[in-house]
């Protein structure tokens, strides 16, 4: 496994490879990351995976610096799967002191995690574009879990004509239900005995939507009730959504996501389920 912290030397390796799947991380990998991995190898002739964690995607009260890091476990875990090049930019060079442009996504963007975290999505929308024109993959993988992160990258490759296919695959969980996260580490024991309660809620709403529940406002007011039984915190959101454009739908569709975020004591989960899904 090569790898690389330049972009020239991204670029030299990419240039003899055939057909590239490319997985964006921000590293402190997960079973979740490695079921990316694995898809893209079983796609692609060589895979790309990039470690970085992305100052412009976090806000100022936001955890930039205690993100999780360990870059030689990840290392290794990527070297296990097959994987052909790791690319760990230097900030430095990825932004320079000169660098001025942000790739700004409206709609969908704006809306929930948009609005919680002010600046989040175009922090995304720029990075990605940038580890998409250096790396130059055919096709790149994104994971269910980070749902609005997925519709707001499927908005911007459309609307730039950016010649990327986006695989969007389903979310990893640990065997209690929890979504396999970066962040969980950072849970409390009692917190983590907790966290589950979010895929149960989900589950549920998804049971009362199965018995032909359609509308919205009952929908989210169980999900709401499930999350309280659990003994979850108020989340900062427990809504049914449309998975393109984040909005309400009603009556809700078979494609609607039931979608939440819980902050907890110092960390802020999310987790959605697509309520068609069986
Ligand atoms: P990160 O949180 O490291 O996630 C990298 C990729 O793994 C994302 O596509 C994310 O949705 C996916 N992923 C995370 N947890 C998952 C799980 N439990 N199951 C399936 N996929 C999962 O998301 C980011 O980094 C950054 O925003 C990034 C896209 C790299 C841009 O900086």
């Amino acid at each position: 496994m090569k790898q690389c912290t330049t972009i020239d030397s991204v670029r030299q390796a990419r240039a003899s490879y055939g057909k590239v799947g490319f997985v964006p991380t921000m590293g402190f990998l997960h079973e979740g990351h490695l079921s990316l991995v694995r898809r893209a190898r079983a796609e692609n002739d060589a895979v790309i995976v990039s470690i970085f964690v992305n100052p412009i995607q976090f806000g100022p009260n936001e955890d930039f610096e205690s993100y999780p890091r360990d870059r030689e476990r990840d290392l290794a875990m990527l070297a296990k799967e097959g994987v052909d090049l790791v690319f760990t930019p230097e900030a430095s060079e990825f932004y320079p002191p000169d660098f001025a442009t942000e790739i700004v996504v409206k709609g969908v963007a704006n809306r929930l995690e948009g609005a919680s975290r002010p600046g989040h999505f175009s922090g995304v929308a720029t990075v990605v574009t940038k580890l998409f024109n250096i790396v130059q993959p055919q096709r790149a993988y994104f994971g269910q879990k980070d749902a609005q992160q997925c519709a707001v990258i499927r908005r911007f490759v459309e609307d730039l004509n950016i010649p990327v296919a986006i695989t969007i695959v389903p979310t990893g969980r640990e065997e209690d239900g929890l979504a396999s996260s970066s962040r969980n580490v950072r849970l409390s024991a009692k917190e983590r005995a907790l966290a589950p309660g979010l895929y149960k809620a989900l589950l549920g709403t998804r049971i009362l939507f199965q018995s032909g529940e359609r509308d919205r406002v009952i929908l989210e007011a169980r999900l709401k009730e499930l999350l309280r039984q659990n003994d979850i915190p108020q989340p900062d959101y427990a809504v049914i959504v449309d998975p393109r454009t984040f909005e309400a739908v009603n009556p809700v569709t078979d494609n609607a996501l039931a979608l939440l975020a819980v902050p907890f004591s110092t960390v802020r989960l999310i987790d959605n389920l697509p309520l068609g899904m069986e």
